[in-house]
């Protein structure tokens, strides 16, 4: 295992210490090897029947920060943070089930008379379904993988902030991204140079509700 695997914060420490930093140091670099381990740790978030439908634009050459900046409504995490992920969904990704499924059976996970029919299912269920359903389906994938990032960032040391402000239109255009491909969020991932401030929550009672509303 190489040194940037090794995790040492515990969860419950990940956690509550996670906070969206806006401020980052430029100075430091995240190396293309720890990036792919984070995406493949964050990877193992479930999916809609592990179609695993994110796929991940990442942002760290200086040119190409420069020109997500204004896309991203001028915030400057884009440009300061090491990276800049950019998780989208695929609406076509429930095509890769056969070979997904495949894999499983390769590895012993499912057997191979489980995996054809279950595959002809998916691709039966997904093709038949609204472009709504389908961006919705993606939209959710994507966020449970952002979290995972998010996570995964924070136990191995460095700061991130989700965003939803940026224009997905021109973000599209001037990365020349697929139409089948749409934008979840944007995710800057680096060091702190200014910690992230505390944020408050509702007292957990107030948005918890158990066995129904009726009461
Ligand atoms: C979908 C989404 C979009 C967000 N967009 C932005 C953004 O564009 N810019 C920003 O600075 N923070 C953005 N945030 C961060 C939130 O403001 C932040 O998560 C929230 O205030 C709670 O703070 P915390 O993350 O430090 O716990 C976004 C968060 C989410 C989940």
């Amino acid at each position: 295992m190489s040194t940037a695997s090794i995790q040492t914060k515990e969860y419950g420490t990940v956690v509550r210490e996670r906070h969206s930093v806006r401020h980052y140091d430029s100075s430091v670099k995240i190396s293309k090897e720890e990036l792919t381990e984070l995406l493949a740790e964050a990877s193992l978030a479930p999916s809609s029947s592990n179609t695993q439908s994110w796929r991940f634009l990442v942002i760290d050459d200086e040119a190409a920060k420069q020109k997500l900046l204004p896309i991203a409504n001028n915030q400057n995490q884009v440009v300061e943070a090491a990276a800049t992920i950019v998780v989208l969904g695929d609406l076509d990704g429930y095509k890769e089930i056969g070979r997904i499924n495949d894999i499983a059976v390769q590895a012993g996970y499912m057997p191979e008379d489980f995996a054809k029919q279950f595959t002809e299912n998916s691709l039966r269920l997904y093709s038949s379904l609204p472009p709504e359903k389908l961006k919705s389906i993606v939209q959710i994938d994507g966020g449970l993988v952002s979290m995972q990032i998010m996570l995964g960032a924070k136990a191995r040391g460095y700061d991130t902030v989700p965003m939803g402000g940026f224009n997905p239109a021109k973000l599209i255009e001037e990365f020349k991204i697929p139409s089948n491909l749409v934008p979840v969020m944007l995710i800057a991932v680096g060091k702190a140079a200014t910690p992230g401030r505390l944020t408050a929550r509702l007292p957990i009672e107030d948005v918890t509700f158990w066995n129904g509303f009726d009461k």
